[in-house]
């Protein structure tokens, strides 16, 4: 099915459903695997668990936004680090160098353009190219 005769029908699938995110998040277990929750606008709602480092990345076309259901992280930059704590959030700007770290597990909501890779400009084990939906 072509690609954007498929967003069509997910989106409609979506339309007015109402996402309770606790039993969205307890739907998967797996750390830096991000999951489709939504599409709008050309964006995607992605929910992902973290716990450790990911790696050093930047997204050249892509602002990307945590916003923190359960737990924190630290976002570090190469010049300083902020801590996001449930209840928070955060954006990254586009062309901006970032490493998210989570000494224990997170909970996290993405809200970023369909397109954006999960590493960015680095590719490694961690980069995933098909997302699994919810
Ligand atoms: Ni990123």
């Amino acid at each position: 099915m072509p690609r954007e005769r498929h967003v069509r029908n997910y989106d409609r699938q979506m339309a007015h459903q109402v996402v309770n995110l606790r039993e969205a998040f307890a739907t998967f277990r797996e750390h830096w695997s991000p999951r489709i929750a939504a599409e709008l606008n050309g964006q995607q709602v992605k929910l992902v668990k973290f716990q450790g480092e990911f790696v050093w990345h930047s997204h050249e076309h892509e602002d990307e936004m945590f916003l923190v259901h359960k737990g924190s992280f630290r976002m570090e930059f190469r010049d300083r680090a902020v801590e996001v704590r449930a209840g928070e959030f955060l954006v990254v700007p586009r062309g901006v160098e970032h490493r998210p770290v989570a000494p224990e597990e997170v909970e996290v909501i993405l809200f970023e353009p369909a397109s954006t890779l999960n590493t960015g400009n680095t590719r490694n084990e961690r980069t995933v190219r098909e997302l699994k939906r919810l």
